[in-house]
């Protein structure tokens, strides 16, 4: 029997444009779009009310760790949880990273994450694969995850110096390789050496607490390896996508590559739009830890305004979260050491909120740009586009009914995640989620979670969208080297070479 669903009486807001009209679904796909729809027969037919609300592609997030092995502990969401949480606060769409320890299989890891998530996910996903170490191995099997797994981006990390990084030949090679593949070069840029340098020194100093862990990392070693970064993919013509922006120092340099041509993209993280990190110097030892990520929330507290900003005239892209989501239990690793406490925060439930009253509700976005740095932007970045991040014809039903007028205060006792903290928690939010339709499926709905856990579906992407490639075509014609034809040089003919004594 064919689901068939009928979205009445809303503002279907994309990207581009906003329209009054109705949506039809079948089978999972946007069959029409346009006013007063009356699909036949009326029978068997689930009809949402819109009236008064936008209509709008489902929330991509482009950076969630679901039950990720990471610093001695593994986060708290799994996959099931996980996307549990993203569909009720209007995300339809997760890419999680698969992450092979350094000497171990990438295609392997990607397997392993696959088989995690598969009978876990309540909405669709994807898997960016972490590059750890580099050899011809690893070449080898980048290319395997393009041509047979859907894989068309790879995250290289310049911190967590001998678990991950990479030095900057590796970062040369590993760029150089996702331009040949066409694959989007993922970046995780803090200066890892800095990092442990600067973590010993603090320790030594008897700073064991949560505060050491920004004192260790500030806004300069995000900006430095940034620059790094860019300067790096440059040399190699390679598309950049910085992940988790963190600091306006960072974000600046970003800012300054894109006015110059360079084909960069950043990714902020709804946590940096949402607090700050102050927090880290908080009295309670166990409120500070649970913001501990890296990079570091900045203290400096203009940091959201600014980064909104720069989401609104498009220097920044994408907005994701780094769902990362460790207990009180987990993260008291750390309690004598700050550097042993799991680097991660929460923010799949609440991006969409977040986003929505920091950057609609203050006045600094639309609703079209809204829809374009929650999804959009992402879907074309990641080749998903126009299946998802569109409201159109022929587009996969990922769908969210979104009330903007209605409020929400964010709390851990009430959301749908696995953690017993929320960074959010109080925030009142203008923009709630009423209803989600996933793949055509009302997954939620007043307040109330309706998912089957395996019912999502792993998504392919293949390699760079047309748009990306013409780019780096283009500048790679500026930027060809052309040897100049000259005489051989005879100046030095006259000098008789004197015989040592
Ligand atoms: O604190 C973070 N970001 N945890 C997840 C790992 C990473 O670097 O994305
Ligand atoms: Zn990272
Ligand atoms: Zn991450
Ligand atoms: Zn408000």
């Amino acid at each position: 029997s064919k689901q068939r669903l009928l979205i009445k009486g809303g503002k279907v807001v994309n990207d581009d444009q906003s329209v009054e009209a109705d949506v039809y679904v079948e089978d999972g796909i946007v069959q029409q779009v346009g006013p007063n729809l009356n699909p036949e027969p009326p029978t068997g037919l689930i009809v949402l009310d819109a009236t008064d609300k936008l209509v709008i592609p489902g929330g991509i997030d482009t950076h969630t760790h679901m039950q990720f092995p990471f610093m001695g502990s593994k986060s708290k969401d799994d996959f099931h949880t996980g996307t549990k949480a993203a569909v009720a606060g209007g995300t339809t769409m997760i890419i999680d990273f698969a992450v092979p320890q350094k000497g171990s299989s990438l295609i392997e890891a990607f397997d392993l994450w696959k088989s995690w998530a598969d009978p876990k996910v309540c909405c669709d996903y994807s898997l960016h694969v972490a590059v750890t170490w580099w050899s011809n191995k690893v070449k080898e099997e980048m290319k395997s995850l393009v041509e047979n797994k859907g894989v068309n981006s790879f995250k290289m990390f310049m911190a967590y110096k001998d678990v991950y990084m990479l030095n900057d030949e590796e970062l040369y090679e590993a760029f150089s390789y996702c331009r040949e593949l066409g694959a989007v070069a993922q970046v995780h840029a803090e200066n890892g050496d800095l990092i442990a340098q600067n973590s010993k020194k603090l320790l030594s100093m008897g700073i064991t607490g949560p505060e050491g862990h920004i004192l260790s990392r500030p806004e300069e070693v995000e900006a430095e390896a940034t620059q790094r970064a860019i300067t790096i993919a440059n040399a190699v013509n390679c598309p950049l996508f910085v992940v988790h922006v963190m600091s306006k120092s960072a974000a600046r340099v970003l800012a300054s590559a894109r006015r110059e041509g360079k084909v960069v993209y950043g990714e902020t993280i709804a946590a940096c739009l949402g607090t700050d990190g102050t927090n880290y110097w908080n009295k309670d030892w166990a409120h500070a830890a649970a913001h501990v990520m890296g990079p570091p929330l900045r203290p400096d507290p203009s940091t959201p305004d600014f980064l909104m900003n720069l989401l609104a005239n498009a220097d920044l892209s994408v907005t994701a979260t780094d769902n990362c989501t460790f207990d009180i239990c987990q993260k008291a690793l750390g309690k004598d050491d700050f550097t042993k406490i799991p680097n991660g925060v929460n923010g799949v439930e609440d991006r969409m909120s977040v986003v929505w009253e920091k950057g609609v509700h203050s006045g600094k976005m639309d609703e079209n740009k809204f829809v374009a740095v929650t999804s959009t932007n992402a879907a074309k970045i990641f080749n998903l586009y126009p299946k998802k991040g569109r409201i159109a014809v022929g587009s996969d039903a990922d769908i969210v009914i979104w009330d903007p007028k209605a409020t929400r205060t964010i709390s851990a006792k009430t959301h749908h995640q696995a953690n017993d903290f929320n960074i959010f928690e109080g925030m009142v939010c203008h923009g709630v989620c009423v209803a989600t339709v996933s793949r055509g499926k009302v997954v939620y709905e007043g307040g109330v979670v309706k998912v089957t856990a395996g019912e999502g579906k792993y998504v392919s992407r293949p390699p760079f969208s047309p748009y990306v490639y013409k780019r780096v075509r283009q500048r790679e014609k500026v930027c060809q080297p052309v040897p100049v034809k000259r005489a051989p040089y005879t100046g030095l003919v006259s000098i008789t070479p004197v015989a040592p004594k």
